[in-house]
């Protein structure tokens, strides 16, 4: 991929200089702030964030008061931000830092990503917010912005996807103003590049943006693709004497789980076994066979025959009694059945 790296970075500096966000309460505080902020903000938005931003630097003004806090008193303070996990680890890391760092907020990348809660791309944030250092970040926002700008191919769940965006977000980071960079970045994603109708006129990125120049926007970033469902398929089996039907209590647990269906077999040559072994039948009775209809599960999708079976007498003998029911036609409704079990009841009477 070509990238005129000095040319994207000098269109999103100087957007942020005159739009981007530079009043944030967490802008050019310590890296306990930073960090703070970068860890409430990972799936919240700023306006929410900000009230609790300062209300948990009130009460935990630093890492030493965090680290000696008990962590009910913590998740009081969190209480309505969500995602509770962030606040266990923050404690979690701010006792690593009283413990094995003097208290200081670790400097190194190595260091800092091996807090509790922190990844790749909030290490990146954290440490050039607070130190000035050149790292590149990923968070939702700048992936987004990278996969429409450079049309990147596949989705966040592939790591060929991840590596591509991170080659980007590599190469498109300035040795100077990283940490203005960053935040345009986001800025660009949170303000412009939103996830629906981006408003591309006013980006700074529009004349070099791939998916702008073949207004495919929408197709960026490129989604989960769906897996076509795998079709099974079974041959059900009624078997009708006069009014009388007969059912088949299906087994507790699997789909359908203790409804009343009909009995079920893989294929037409195995109606004739099933019946000699639960019906006892010594001669094949007259059988139609019908057309197939299809039912979806949100896994598969089912076709379902229907053979039907005409039968002169009521056999004698049932293998189970406790499984299989003759019923007759007008209290099926008594019956719980699957609904295309009860369609296929409809489409017959
Ligand atoms: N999301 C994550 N970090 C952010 C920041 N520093 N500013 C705005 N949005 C963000």
């Amino acid at each position: 991929m070509d990238v005129d790296a000095a040319s994207f970075a000098d269109r999103v500096l100087g957007w942020y200089r005159r739009y981007g966000r530079h009043d944030l309460p967490w802008q050019r505080q310590d890296a306990y702030r930073v960090w703070l902020a970068e860890i409430m903000l990972q799936q919240t938005q700023v306006s929410t964030v900000i009230p609790y931003y300062q209300n948990f630097i009130e009460r935990f003004p630093g890492i030493g008061q965090l680290a000696e806090a008990s962590i009910d008193e913590v998740l009081r303070h969190w209480q309505g931000l969500g995602y509770y996990a962030r606040a266990r680890n923050l404690h979690k890391a701010a006792q690593v830092i009283r413990d094995r760092h003097d208290g200081r907020f670790p400097e190194s990348f190595a260091a800092v990503e091996a807090l509790p809660g922190v990844g790749q791309s909030t290490a990146g944030a954290i440490l050039s917010f607070a130190f000035g250092q050149r790292w590149p970040i990923l968070d939702g926002n700048v992936k987004r912005v990278l996969a429409r700008c450079f049309c990147v191919q596949g989705w966040y769940g592939r790591s060929d996807t991840m590596k591509q965006l991170w080659y980007l977000a590599e190469s498109v980071t300035p040795e100077l103003n990283a940490p203005d960079f960053n935040q345009a970045m986001m800025d660009i994603g949170s303000m412009l590049c939103v996830k629906s109708r981006p408003k591309c006129e006013a980006c700074p990125l529009k004349s070099i943006c791939a998916s702008y120049r073949h207004h495919c926007q929408a197709d960026y970033p490129q989604r989960k693709p769906v897996r076509a469902k795998p079709h099974k398929h079974t041959l059900m089996l009624l078997h009708r004497c006069g009014d009388q039907v007969l059912l088949w209590r299906r087994p507790p647990s699997g789909i359908w789980g203790g409804l009343w269906s009909l009995p079920e077999v893989d294929s037409a040559r195995a109606i004739e076994l099933w019946q000699q072994s639960f019906l006892q039948l010594t001669q094949a009775p007259q059988t139609f066979q019908q057309d197939v209809i299809r039912h979806q599960f949100t896994h598969y999708s089912l076709d379902i025959s229907l053979a039907i079976i005409e039968l002169e007498n009521l056999p004698q003998k049932i293998s189970d009694t406790d499984n299989y029911a003759w019923v007759d036609i007008a209290n099926l409704s008594q019956h719980g059945l699957p609904t295309p079990v009860r369609k296929l009841f409809d489409s017959l009477t």
